[in-house]
């Protein structure tokens, strides 16, 4: 299939081009390059030895998108683009509201224009929000999100819901990730946050680079077995291959599925920070701190719904997660500026 990847030169996107360029599929990639580098997708051609079709635009422009689709013949898109820094959306919502729900409603209305209907959309375990148990299902009532960055992800559900129900002949995947980490085995590519990363894993791996001091564990009164905050931590390669199989499933149905990529396992903060210093052999300073305001006790996937659709599940463990995160920072100090 031929695969639009918007935002294709994202974390998660660079990672699912690889995977789908090496499964026979050809990826055109579309980014504005608002919060990634041209040199990831450069990366990407040298790990899979041929060039990536890429054109520099924002999916906000109508014009821009139109001529792109005119160009091509896509057989179905994955629509990663969008602002995700869940504390940035609580002080500029505005700006992520516009942002991401015009992306969207501009994809789809070019996609319908150009009679292209399946799409893969990058959702979230945040739309979720504070559950009332664990592991989450699909099927579970979404009580409200904790931050605009999450209800711009519940919005897009929604909306594309609703596209479907308009004409069934659409079909829409929408894959909710829990929390990725890990890089390709090369070293090559791998999650390069601006400024103070405000996610775990990357936290964790500048601090092992010397680049900053400690980690500040944040909370350990939560209802867990050590008191730290339980997550599902996926490999992003587990995850990109995900996606492949979301292509495949939504060339051969129609109609709208939710679906979790996830492990279905839990771990800590502290389980992390054991078993990175175990992966790596080093010993990863940090002190217990506050709660981050919105963070809950446990957030982790049922994962039985992706297997029995996609015939896809996570395989990587957190030794090769934890070995894969160290691998890309060691060798790229500075991310895709080294
Ligand atoms: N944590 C720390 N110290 C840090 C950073 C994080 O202790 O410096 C803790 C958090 O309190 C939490 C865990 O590590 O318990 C994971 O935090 P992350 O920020 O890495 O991930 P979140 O689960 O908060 O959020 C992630 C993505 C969101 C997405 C969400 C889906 O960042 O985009 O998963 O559940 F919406």
């Amino acid at each position: 299939m031929k695969i639009l990847l918007t935002g294709g030169a994202g974390f998660i996107a660079t990672h699912t081009c690889v995977e789908l360029m090496e499964a026979g599929h050809e990826a055109v990639i579309v980014d504005n390059y608002v919060n990634s580098q041209p040199e990831a997708v450069r990366r990407v051609e040298e790990i899979v030895g041929r060039p990536v079709k890429t054109y520099e635009a924002d999916v906000c422009d109508k014009d821009a998108m139109n001529r792109i689709f005119d160009e091509n013949e896509f057989d179905a898109v994955i629509h990663f683009a969008g602002l995700k820094a869940v504390g940035e959306s609580v002080s500029i919502p505005l700006r992520y509201y516009r942002n991401n729900l015009d992306s969207t409603l501009t994809l789809c209305e070019v996609m319908a224009a150009h009679g292209c209907k399946r799409l893969v959309f990058s959702s979230s375990a945040t739309v979720y929000g504070v559950p009332d148990e664990v592991p989450l299902r699909e099927d579970m009532f979404c009580k409200g999100c904790t931050n605009p960055y999450g209800w711009t992800k519940y919005m897009i559900e929604k909306i594309l819901m609703s596209v479907v129900t308009a004409d069934p002949s659409w079909s829409v995947v929408l894959l909710r990730y829990f929390n990725p980490i890990g890089a390709h085995a090369s070293g090559r590519i791998g999650e390069d946050p601006t400024g103070i990363p405000n996610n775990l894993m990357p936290y964790i791996t500048k601090v092992a680079a010397g680049q900053l001091e400690k980690l500040t564990v944040m909370g350990n009164d939560y209802h867990t077995h050590d008191g730290t905050g339980v997550r599902d931590y996926i490999h992003v390669v587990d995850l990109a291959k995900g996606h492949v199989k979301a292509c495949d499933y939504a060339a051969a149905h129609q109609g709208c599925e939710i679906i979790n990529l996830g492990t279905g396992v839990g771990y800590s903060v502290l389980d992390i920070v054991h078993a990175f210093n175990k992966a790596n052999g080093l010993n990863i300073p940090y002190v217990i701190g506050p709660r981050r305001p919105g963070d809950v006790d446990a957030c982790f996937a049922d994962p039985r719904k992706a297997k029995e659709l996609l015939g896809w599940e996570a395989t990587k463990t957190l030794e090769d997660m934890c070995r894969d995160s160290w691998n890309w920072q060691r060798n790229n100090p500075k991310g895709y500026h080294s």
